[in-house]
């Protein structure tokens, strides 16, 4: 059993200053200064209809009953990420943080890092510690949701940790449509969707160069080639492709992939698309 509130150990890719933990349940202060570090970041808001203290008073008891844990990474005493897990409803059937999951998932609720501490190995250590809290609570998957703009976050949860796009969503922001897309994870099986291991997943770049993979502008059906690239912009491809059994594997920029040809062949961002 992993007792709450342990560090996990850093290891030499991450700045030797740079510790990880977990936020113990029975610690409020705890809780305030994760909770505090999300809402002055502007992670989270305080709903006007609560208090700050109620919503630590809240997490508090999501977190006694286990259906919400938190993993941190701090610069001596100062908080630079946070990360949450959600693994159940609360006792009462709400879902915690609005999060529907089977029982054998769980979802990965929200990754802060600070800007100026991105684009280390942060980010890949507190995604794996999201990993080992959804396996040792005995599940299966984990998933998670990315608006459709969120490069980083797609390119490092796809590229990096082996998450495949598998669904659409479409939610409500301000009166405006927002595309979301839901994103998972099998860690009883990484490779149930193609070669998800990033290390071993085929040159994408490579054969975008060579002219392989071409974009995909037709619309996708049963006879179109097995991989295949859609923008990110593109919804209602993107669920077509799902529909005909494609998944999401990996997401290509042509500022940081084609960084050093002048004539780029891609003009925006780009997610690689297989099916079995
Ligand atoms: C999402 C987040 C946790 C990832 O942490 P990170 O330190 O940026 O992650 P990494 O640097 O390891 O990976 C991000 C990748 O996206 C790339 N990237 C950055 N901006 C990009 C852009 N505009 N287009 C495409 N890729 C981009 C980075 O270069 C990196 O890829 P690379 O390592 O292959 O070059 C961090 O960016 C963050 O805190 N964002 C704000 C909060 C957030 O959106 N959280 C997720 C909510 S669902």
């Amino acid at each position: 059993m992993m007792t709450e509130g342990r560090d996990f150990v850093s290891d030499s890719e991450v700045k030797k200053d740079v510790t990880f933990g977990h936020v113990d349940p029975e610690n409020r202060k705890e809780i305030s200064d994760y909770y505090g570090f999300e809402v002055v970041n502007k992670f989270s808001k305080v709903a006007e209809e609560t208090t700050f203290d109620k919503m630590i008073d809240y997490r508090q008891e999501q977190m006694r009953q286990g259906c919400l844990r938190v993993a941190t990474a701090r610069e001596g005493k100062d908080l630079i990420a946070t990360s949450v897990v959600v693994l159940k409803d609360m006792a009462d059937g709400r879902h915690t943080l609005g999060k529907e999951i089977e029982s054998n998932e769980a979802f990965a609720a929200g990754t802060f890092i600070l800007p100026s501490k991105r684009g280390s190995e942060v980010a890949k250590r507190l995604a794996t510690e999201q990993e080992k809290i959804t396996e040792e609570a005995g599940k299966k998957s984990i998933l998670t949701e990315i608006d459709y703009n969120n490069s980083p976050s797609m390119r490092f949860r796809m590229n990096k940790m082996g998450y495949c796009l598998y669904g659409t969503k479409i939610q409500d922001k301000d009166g405006q449509e927002l595309y979301v897309y839901r994103y998972k994870k099998n860690l009883e099986n990484p490779e149930d969707v193609g070669p998800r291991d990033p290390a071993n997943q085929p040159p994408w770049v490579e054969k975008i160069k060579v002219g392989e993979l071409k974009i995909h502008d037709s619309e996708v059906n049963p006879d179109s080639p097995p991989e295949i690239f859609i923008s990110p912009d593109n919804i209602k491809q993107i669920q077509v492709a799902l529909d005909n059994n494609y998944k999401g594997v990996s997401l290509i920029s042509p500022e940081l992939d084609f960084s050093n040809e002048k004539d780029k062949p891609l003009d925006k961002n780009y997610i690689v698309f297989i099916k079995d």
